[in-house]
């Protein structure tokens, strides 16, 4: 297989382990061309990528962007607070209104559930979710797993087998812990989730993972320890005490993380709440691979505009 035999990419349940391994593997072959010179391939030459955030975004919206230029791709980006979705223009409009400019991709973020699946159904371009409600973020998820395996060096034998992963802090309301959960349980991680009652609900065991809620018993355990942002703007009414009682208990802090084990890898999706989630000391150290997390997002979505767009040898663009 070399090649998405799909239009979109929308969630993680829906990738088989084989497409999710294509996509690891593609990205290494993009993650190489960012030492080149010249980072840039012609794959994506002649087609246009639109993004379309309806929620606020830095990582993902810059990372899909870049991902499109370095593909050599035409960049169109729709900024929903300055386009006439505030003049009451319907999310179907706005599509017809993308698919009569004849777009190729459009990269979706949206506070409702499955709204890239509705917009899915309704274009003939391909569409990708940057994002959709509590659902899902199938390419922070995709680029998880990639750091994961690219740390382990794992991505040749293709498995997260043997690794005890903790995802720890506001599960209910992250589409990151939905979209991580799936694509770790699929390549063979145990998965325990950690938080506050409140913000870890007991039906998440359906997922297949354990629930812990006491960090301190947890922590000595992990290989990897994925830390998710609280997300006041998601919450309604107050679902833990205080800040300083959330830090207290589930805050990876610098005592906490002396009681980690040696070759633990720390990794928060981002935006990161430093002193709440996380101590500042803690994500100045090398165990902690936020940052290329973050260079790594840009090699996963360049492999996922090349495997939606077909694929090709990858040896001709050695040529170029
Ligand atoms: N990880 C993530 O989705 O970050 P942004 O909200 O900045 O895109």
């Amino acid at each position: 297989m070399n090649s998405l035999k799909r239009k979109d990419l929308l969630d993680i349940q829906s990738l088989s382990v084989e497409e999710i391994l294509l996509i690891c593997r593609s990205a290494k072959y993009f993650k190489d061309i960012f030492t080149r010179s010249v980072k840039s391939v012609p794959v994506l030459r002649g087609k246009a990528v639109c993004t379309l955030f309806y929620e606020p975004s830095t990582r993902t919206r810059i990372s899909f962007e870049l991902a499109a230029k370095r593909l050599s791709a035409d960049l169109i980006n729709f900024t929903v607070a300055t386009s006439s979705v505030v003049k009451g223009e319907s999310l179907i409009d706005t599509v017809h209104t993308l698919e009569a400019m004849k777009v190729d991709y459009i990269v979706m973020r949206h506070a409702a559930s499955m709204a890239p699946h509705f917009l899915s159904r309704n274009i003939n371009a391909s569409v990708i979710n940057a994002g959709d409600g509590f659902h899902a973020h199938p390419t922070q998820a995709l680029l998880d797993t990639y750091s994961i395996m690219e740390q382990r060096e794992s991505l040749d034998d293709g498995t997260l087998a043997g690794l005890h992963i903790g995802i720890i802090g506001d599960i209910k309301h992250s589409r990151v812990a939905r979209s991580d959960i799936e694509a770790f349980t699929k390549l063979g991680a145990k998965v325990t989730i950690c938080g506050p009652p409140t913000l870890v609900p007991d039906d998440f065991k359906l997922y297949g993972v354990d629930i812990s809620y006491n960090l301190d018993e947890l922590l000595p355990e992990l290989n990897v320890i994925n830390l998710l942002r609280i997300q006041k703007e998601r919450q309604k009414g107050s679902l833990f005490p205080s800040l300083r009682e959330y830090h207290r208990q589930f805050a990876l802090t610098v005592e906490r993380f002396r009681r980690c084990r040696d070759d633990v890898i720390v990794m928060h999706p981002g935006p990161v709440n430093r002193g709440i989630e996380i101590d500042d000391a803690v994500m100045e150290s090398p165990k902690a691979i936020v940052n290329e997390q973050v260079t790594n997002g840009v090699a996963v979505r360049m492999a996922i505009f090349y495997l939606l767009a077909g694929g090709a040898p990858l040896e001709e663009m050695n040529e170029e």
